[in-house]
């Protein structure tokens, strides 16, 4: 089959399309012809072994994925697809079904087949999906969903979603809407109409607002980006309220220090459990009762995945990158 390999860690152009070996799916698996998958932010990050987070991410980073070279040469952690083979134990999915799902730090999912196994975080594609959003569905969603978990939020809190164009973001801005909060939203100009048509009820422009000088306090601020801090935040929280954060070494210090000190509380999604399957198949329901749609920015055949990472590494991308197989 052609799959998308690096041998090395480094720059997007270490990404060649090659034939590899087809997987046999075991006992559990289901094997999926993928239709489409994603670049995202973690497929970017462990390509260059998390170099732009310093020298201590980095070298956990190669401590998971492999000291010197990778050791899951494929990328690639979301996919859509149909399923063309069972293992002897599946009773969940048939041959000829429609799936999506996310295989997280296994990757795997930029070729041309994945074996997943049927506990895991897969599920039936929600029928008025393309393939193509139903890749875009899990990585920003399920990431999101963590985060706000972190909160315990309740209905009619306030909120300030920063960042909200991102992956994480448009997820964040409509699950923050279905646990019924009251949903702030900060972008640049031109993606104000986006985010206000995923339901946010205020949009800050950050390049002509600062909204820690507005003189408003919110229950929650999820900077979705990790490009805001809790420094810059703590004033604009009111009391006992939490800044969560989706990146950077020194919010877990800060998660510590917090949970010590009382008073606002940094929160971060990596400190609690990892998203379930039962969590996918929430997505899937809320998809289906229109309570949800994945953003796509753009979508790139296979082959050209490195002009496609290029792109997610501008740190610019609205939603979502598709790559269709
Ligand atoms: N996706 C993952 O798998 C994953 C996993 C764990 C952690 N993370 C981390 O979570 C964060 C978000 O990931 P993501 O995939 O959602 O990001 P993303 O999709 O790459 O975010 C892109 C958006 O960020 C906005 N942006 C760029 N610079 C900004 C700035 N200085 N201030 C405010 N907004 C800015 C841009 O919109 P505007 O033009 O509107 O500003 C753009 O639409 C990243 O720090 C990433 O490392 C991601």
């Amino acid at each position: 089959m052609r799959a998308v390999v690096y041998n090395r860690y480094g720059p997007p152009d270490v990404l060649r399309l090659e034939e590899v070996k087809r997987p046999v799916p075991t006992a559990g698996e289901v094997l999926v012809k993928v239709h489409a998958t994603t670049v995202n932010r973690l497929d970017a990050a462990t390509r260059e072994a998390n170099r732009r987070s310093g020298p201590a991410v980095s070298f956990l980073s190669r401590l998971v994925f492999g000291i010197r070279r990778p050791r899951q040469r494929i990328l690639g952690s979301e996919f859509a697809g149909e399923v063309v083979a069972v293992g002897a134990a599946v009773r969940e999915f048939a041959v000829g079904e429609y799936v999506f799902g996310i295989t997280g730090l296994a990757f795997g999912a930029h070729a041309e087949f994945i074996c997943v196994q049927q506990s895991s975080r897969i599920a039936h594609k929600p029928t008025a999906m393309s393939f193509e959003q139903a890749a875009a569905l899990c990585d920003g969603a399920l990431n999101a969903l963590a985060c706000l978990r972190q909160a315990h939020l309740r209905r009619g809190q306030t909120i300030l979603i920063y960042g909200a164009s991102g992956a994480i973001g448009t997820a964040g801005v409509q699950l923050a809407k279905y646990f019924g909060t009251d949903v702030t939203a900060v972008c640049s100009t031109k993606n104000l109409e986006l985010v206000r048509s995923l339901g946010a009820d205020a949009v800050i422009d950050y390049t002509r607002e600062d909204f820690t000088k507005n003189g408003r306090a919110y229950d929650v601020i999820f900077d979705a980006v990790g490009k805001h801090s809790f420094k810059r935040s703590r004033g604009s929280l009111t009391p006992g309220g939490s800044y969560l954060a989706t990146d950077g070494l020194r919010n877990l210090s800060l998660v510590l220090w917090t949970s010590l000190t009382g008073g606002k509380r940094v929160r971060f999604s990596i400190t609690g459990p990892m998203p379930t399957k039962k969590d996918v198949l929430f997505l899937k329901d809320l998809v289906e009762a229109g309570r949800f749609r994945p953003v796509i920015d753009r979508c790139y055949p296979l082959q050209d995945v490195v002009e496609a990472t290029k792109y997610v590494e501008t740190e610019q991308k609205v939603g979502n990158v598709v790559l269709t197989v």
